[in-house]
């Protein structure tokens, strides 16, 4: 399964592996495991956010392209595999949509070929969000995406990754000025709002372990958005945001991610 010379780090949690676990998937190690099994001692719903995030992943991506046209796609942050994926929603409107997956963790990179529809419409890029010019810059997006055309900028769950020394609102800002007018983004982001201690408590697992978290409040992750016209209903914790469901939501404590789609003028 995987490629021998490349080092997984299995001995410390990586955030891909965390969230596979959390979301009932079987790509974990035991670093991955125990990390999570702490989290959820410090917060119980700790299997919310995955789970609520991947269903806005997909109606956001379902929304661009049915509601906006949007046929290709770059997904900064992919994660592991977790069907359907952002070509399987994106194509089942425009069966040739393109999607460049992008993630700095080798374990995606493994399971890349989940990513890949066989036709060279998708690609997977293993590349840091920390270095958006390699990333616009690389094969993989200018051979894949026409970037003279509209393009959907995903940013899923990702940036909370970024801590305030890597300047965070500099790297969307630098990707968003690549792509012309009427591209979209969508990004999602944890958030402490409605339960300061239990993120800390998160956060500071991830730190003693060597990985930034950094969950942030609702103007802050609002600023992302700066210079964009927000789709309805603007920034919204996740399950409000275009719900499919008469379902009523988890509390948003639970959810603790806000999301939203907003639009390049
Ligand atoms: C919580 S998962 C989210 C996966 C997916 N976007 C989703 O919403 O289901 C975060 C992903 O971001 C990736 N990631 C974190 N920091 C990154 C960085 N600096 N560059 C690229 N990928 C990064 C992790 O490896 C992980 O796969």
């Amino acid at each position: 399964m995987h490629d021998a010379g490349v080092d997984l780090h299995t001995d410390r949690p990586h955030p891909a592996r965390v969230y596979n676990y959390l979301l009932g998937g079987d790509v974990y190690f035991d670093a991955d495991r125990d990390a999570a099994e702490q989290g959820m001692k410090s917060n119980p719903h700790s299997r919310v956010p995955p789970r609520e995030n991947r269903a806005f992943l997909r109606r956001a991506v379902r929304f661009l392209a049915a509601e906006r046209g949007i046929d290709q796609f770059l997904d900064i942050g992919t994660g592991i595999p977790s069907p359907p994926n952002v070509h399987h929603v994106a194509q089942s409107v425009h069966p040739g949509a393109r999607v460049v997956y992008v993630d700095h963790d080798p374990i995606v990179l493994a399971h890349a070929e989940g990513l890949l529809d066989g036709t060279g419409v998708t690609r997977f890029l293993k590349a840091d969000l920390l270095e958006p010019r390699a990333i616009l810059e690389s094969p993989e997006v200018r051979e894949t995406l026409d970037l003279d055309r509209p393009v959907g900028l995903l940013l899923i769950a990702v940036l909370h990754f970024a801590g305030d020394d890597q300047d965070p609102y500099a790297l969307v800002a630098e990707l968003l000025a690549a792509l012309p007018p009427g591209s979209y983004l969508a990004l999602s982001h944890l958030t402490g709002d409605f339960a300061p201690e239990a993120w800390a408590a998160v956060t500071e697992i991830y730190r003693r372990q060597g990985v930034t978290m950094r969950v942030r409040a609702k103007p802050e992750i609002a600023r992302f958005f700066a210079g964009l016209e927000l789709v309805e209903p603007g920034l919204q914790v996740l399950p409000h945001w275009h719900p499919e469901t008469d379902e009523p939501p988890p509390p948003d404590g639970a959810v603790s991610v806000y999301g939203a789609v907003a639009r390049k003028p």
